[in-house]
């Protein structure tokens, strides 16, 4: 297929700022990689762990970071992106993703999910539920969380469960009604916005990724793109792009702080009075 004129225009082999990025190439500096490091001890001592961050910094990426970090051989990873279920149907779900015969009533549902974990620990494989998305969990699947994660009398740590959200799932799980499971989440982190440094850092990153080899957004350019994506990174990757477009059309070189203004104000959707 031929390339698309803005990814020639400046020498990109593919669009840069695109969701789909492997695993190994993530862009990991210090602060982020603190946090990875923290999700990975926290899963390999067992524990349950709260990931929280606004929409598009990069909580699901840091979740592929994790994936790349544990050894496959000790952990069994399963990744539950729809938690929007009534109980039985969570657990149904859960016995799909760990490759289990979906059973027919709730209790049989659960036994099959907690028989599974009891065997993986026997094979001394530690399990580790995501559940991304978790702000929008059934308040019924929160209520069972801590009986999913309790083996042997509560004696034995045998799943870790890592909850995913925007930051209100903390107000939510700090709710009376949820202080069970609360108690139990012994790492909790948080996944800041990018700051201005990281901004103009990640937008280098991922164009030289990209096999871009010079400078293409102005300084300024950067500094009102990281005002404007207030560094998320979602938000930064869907202006970046456009800017690119924008400026290839126009026959730019450089993305200066006028064109990003331009976009900014394009993508803002405010009808024109
Ligand atoms: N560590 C990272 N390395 C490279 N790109 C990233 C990273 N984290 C996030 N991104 C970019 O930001 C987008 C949004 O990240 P995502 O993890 O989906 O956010 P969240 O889950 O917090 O909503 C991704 O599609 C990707 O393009
Ligand atoms: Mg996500």
């Amino acid at each position: 297929m031929k390339t698309p004129s803005w990814l020639s225009a400046f020498g990109l082999s593919k669009p840069p700022f695109a969701k789909d990025l492997s695993d190994s190439v993530l862009w990991l500096p210090t602060a982020r990689k603190g946090v990875v490091d923290e999700l990975v001890t926290g899963c390999a001592d067992r524990d349950h762990v709260l990931l929280v961050g606004e929409p598009g910094v990069g909580k699901t990426c840091v979740l592929r970071a994790l994936r790349h970090r544990l050894p496959e051989a000790g952990f069994r990873l399963t990744y539950c992106h729809n938690v929007t279920l009534g109980r039985r149907d969570f657990y149904r779900q859960l016995c799909l993703a760990l490759g289990l015969t979906p059973k027919a009533t709730a209790a049989a549902l659960f036994y099959a999910v907690s028989s599974h974990v009891e065997e993986l620990g026997r094979e001394r494989i530690h399990p580790v539920f995501l559940l991304d998305e978790a702000h929008l969990l059934h308040q019924d699947v929160l209520d069972h969380l801590h009986i999913l994660a309790n083996y042997q009398w509560d004696q034995k740590p045998l799943l870790s469960i890592v909850l995913v959200g925007l930051p209100e799932l903390v107000n939510r799980l700090q709710l009376h009604r949820n202080r069970a499971f609360w108690s139990r989440i012994h790492t909790r982190l948080s996944l800041g916005d990018a700051l201005p440094d990281d901004t103009a850092q990640y937008l280098d990153y991922r164009l030289k990724q990209a096999s871009c080899k010079r400078d293409v957004f102005s300084e300024n350019a950067v500094a009102l793109l990281h005002e404007a994506a207030v560094g998320r990174l979602r938000d930064i990757d869907r202006l970046a792009t456009a800017a690119l477009k924008s400026a290839s059309r126009r026959k730019r070189k450089i993305v200066d702080r006028s064109l990003i203004a331009t976009v900014i104000d394009r993508q803002s959707m405010t009808p024109n009075l």
